[in-house]
């Protein structure tokens, strides 16, 4: 992942090798279910949310690896939520991430391990991190946990799957791809402003952006189920088509959400630009997500 420098490219770097690690010699009668966990979570993510929740946090503060912690655990939450996602029961894929999904190399029943795993993992790993470190941190954790769960990505897939063969309200999809997508990449930049004493103002500007950063990012993975190439995406296309999705594709059309996707990136750059810190990098980082291939 190009993004014009070499911070996007580091930090990156700096995830993989903490999860990487972290993985390492875990297990003994157990171990099976640590391989399918790290077969996913070591696949080749882009690693957005995790990058998003450092350089968040940059603005604000230099020593990002006192939470690089919390920044992995976002991912493995992330992870998760792509094995389930994939299982024959939800949308029934068969590539991820440039590889056979999961349940394809260890079976359904170790990939719904696996992903109660990462996202038990994730928790330990961030009350670990909470202990003996005050209020923000953990109010931090708290919106991370919340994001991911009934009334975030949980509650967002539910919903997914309920549109399927079916027409859904314009009220609920938009409900839909604001939890499903939209709710941990929202959590992961409020998150980090609150772990890093942001004040309430820029708390308030970085949910707004975190808020429309999920919606076009999810459009934009819409619009690249129908436009994108396999080879480069790492996933099937057409995975929308094959399960009767409603998506922004069959409520808008391919053009207009394009154009969508644009508009609510400009209003991501100008809620940035109101903040007065360095958001530079956050704002690389955004047109990159709007022009991704992957
Ligand atoms: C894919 O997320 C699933 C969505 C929530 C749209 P990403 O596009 O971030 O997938 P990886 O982590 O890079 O594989
Ligand atoms: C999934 O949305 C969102 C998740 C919470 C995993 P999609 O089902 O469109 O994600 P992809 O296209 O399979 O990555
Ligand atoms: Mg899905
Ligand atoms: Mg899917
Ligand atoms: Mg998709």
């Amino acid at each position: 992942m190009k993004v014009n420098n070499g911070i996007v490219e580091k930090l990156k770097g700096e995830v993989d090798e903490y999860l990487k690690d972290y993985m390492k010699g875990k297990g003994s009668y157990n171990k099976r279910v640590y391989e399918a966990m790290e077969y996913s979570l070591n696949a080749g993510g882009k690693r957005i949310r995790p990058i998003l929740f450092l350089l968040t946090y940059m603005l604000y503060r230099d020593n990002y690896s006192e939470v690089i912690d919390v920044a992995a655990s976002i991912e493995m939450i992330h992870t998760y939520s792509l094995i389930h996602d994939d299982l024959p029961a939800m949308d029934n894929d068969d590539l991820r991430r440039g590889k056979p999904t999961n349940h394809k190399i260890f079976g359904e029943a170790i990939a719904m391990l696996a992903g109660d795993g990462l996202l038990n993992e994730a928790m330990n790993l961030m009350f670990r991190h909470c202990i003996g470190r005050g209020q923000n941190a953990l109010k931090a954790c708290s919106i991370i946990s919340e994001s991911a769960g009934a009334e975030g990505m949980v509650g967002g897939q539910t919903v997914d799957i309920l549109s399927e063969n079916t027409e859904i309200p314009i009220d609920q999809l938009y409900y839909m791809h604001s939890k499903k997508t939209g709710a941990l990449i929202k959590g992961s930049i409020i998150s980090a402003a609150v772990h890093a004493s942001a004040d309430k103002q820029d708390i308030s500007k970085l949910g707004y952006y975190g808020e429309k950063l999920g919606l076009a990012f999810q459009i934009k993975d819409d619009i690249l189920d129908i436009t994108g190439d396999t080879a480069v995406l790492g996933k099937k296309t057409k995975s929308d088509l094959d399960n009767n999705k409603t998506t922004f594709i069959t409520t808008y059309g391919l053009n207009k959400c394009r154009e969508m996707c644009n508009s609510i990136t400009g209003e991501c750059m100008d809620v940035l630009k109101e903040i007065k810190k360095d958001t530079s990098q956050l704002e690389n980082l955004t047109l990159f997500l709007l022009n991704r291939e992957k």
